[in-house]
């Protein structure tokens, strides 16, 4: 791709702190992840984090640290990423699928009450490619009904809901670090909790079940080697440390990609401000307009990768997903969510995106949405 989707920042004093790893014997549960940890502690001002291998294996130790087993109920968006309900799946668990609000694309907060059963145990609320849910009307329903609050953060690291960083709102919240991230471990995640008990009961599944004070080979419980190795927490380290830089230069990238497309009335943009939140842009997608469908949007996507140009639908939802046809899970009214997912488009975003480079992407969007509507039907496609 002449301009890809995503491309990870890392400079060489990253490197350099990787390599000193690979020079020392700890390459594994060494003093790195302690390090990494009590910095994303301190970062999003819980008292504990616990690194993890993925953002997905976080939300797995989660969902078995708030023991939310087989038959219990999670309210969760359908617009997401699919590992919020898969891992649910993997402890069958149901995953009631809920519909997002279509300004934010969050999770409806409105919408959750009537989706509540005597089974319904957790909200699994998702800070969508960065913007902060609802959260005061989520934690107020969640009191109200005796609900665990689950932040699944994955996209939204720095994030902040009435001043307050997201993740450290619920429960628990869960950070990822795939390379398309904000900040970026080559792979790796975070849980963060304020619940001490919580975060003992996730530092031990993450390792095989094994309680601190225990030896290698006695296991407490049933777990799982979803550790972090050194290497990642050394980048980690060096990631976080200019998150705040990072954080900005990509809210910049959000509203150069606003200016260039403010005419363009055939597109719905992200919104750059909200009363009470700061955004952490994870991806910048924009919405065709209602006269465009699924078919436009997917002859646009084609044609901008013709052109050597990234994009990507975020996101496809989890209801309409193969794997989800026969899967145990109650779907509502999703209305909002298959009309808005069908017309999204994520454009090239990351940090060392150039002018000219959005200059080209916006230019190419710009003339393909009126040859759309004419070149779709013609390819049938
Ligand atoms: C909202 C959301 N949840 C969970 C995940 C899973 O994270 P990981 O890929 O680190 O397992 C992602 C990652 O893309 C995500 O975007």
């Amino acid at each position: 791709m002449k301009i890809p989707l995503s491309a990870p920042d890392v400079r060489e004093e990253e490197i350099e702190l990787v390599a000193k790893v690979l020079r020392t014997p700890h390459l594994s549960l060494g003093p790195k992840l302690p390090e990494f940890e009590r910095a994303i502690a301190e970062y999003i001002g819980t008292e504990n984090a616990i690194g993890v291998s993925s953002g997905t294996a976080g939300l797995h130790l989660c969902v078995r640290a708030l023991d939310i087993g087989a038959g219990d109920e999670v309210i969760v968006p359908s617009f997401a990423f699919v590992a919020v309900a898969n891992v649910l799946l993997y402890e069958n668990a149901v995953p009631v699928l809920v519909d997002i609000e279509a300004d934010t694309l969050n999770l409806d907060a409105r919408r959750i009450e009537a989706a509540i059963t005597p089974r319904t145990k957790a909200i699994l609320v998702v800070h969508t490619f960065g913007c902060p849910a609802e959260m005061s009307a989520i934690l107020d329903i969640a009191r109200r009904r005796h609900l665990y609050v689950l932040e699944d953060a994955c996209e939204a690291i720095g994030a902040e809901y009435q001043s307050r960083k997201v993740g450290g709102l619920g429960d628990a919240g869960v950070f990822g670090f795939y390379p398309n991230k904000q900040i970026t471990t080559g792979e790796g995640g975070m849980v963060v909790t304020r619940n001490s008990r919580l975060a003992t009961r996730v530092r031990a599944l993450r390792n095989q079940g094994r309680a601190s004070s225990e030896d290698w080979f006695q296991h407490s419980e049933l777990g799982y080697n979803y550790r972090l190795s050194e290497i990642n927490c050394a980048l980690g380290i060096g990631q976080l440390s200019r998150i705040e830089a990072t954080l900005a230069m990509r809210g910049e990238i959000a509203k150069k990609y606003n200016d260039r497309f403010q005419k363009n009335e055939n597109l719905r943009l992200p919104v750059l401000a909200l009363p009470d939140r700061k955004i952490s842009w994870f991806v910048y997608v924009v919405r065709l307009s209602e006269k465009y469908s699924r078919v436009h949007r997917d002859w646009i996507m084609h044609e901008l990768n013709r052109r050597g140009i990234g994009c990507g639908r975020y996101f496809a939802p989890i209801h309409l997903q193969p794997a989800y046809q026969n899967a145990v899970a109650r779907t509502t009214d999703l209305r909002v969510t298959e009309s808005q997912a069908s017309r999204c488009l994520a454009l090239p975003f990351f940090n060392r995106l150039q002018d000219q480079q959005i200059d080209e992407v916006c230019h190419n969007l710009c003339e393909l949405i009126p040859l759309a509507a004419k070149s779709a039907s013609a390819t049938g496609s």
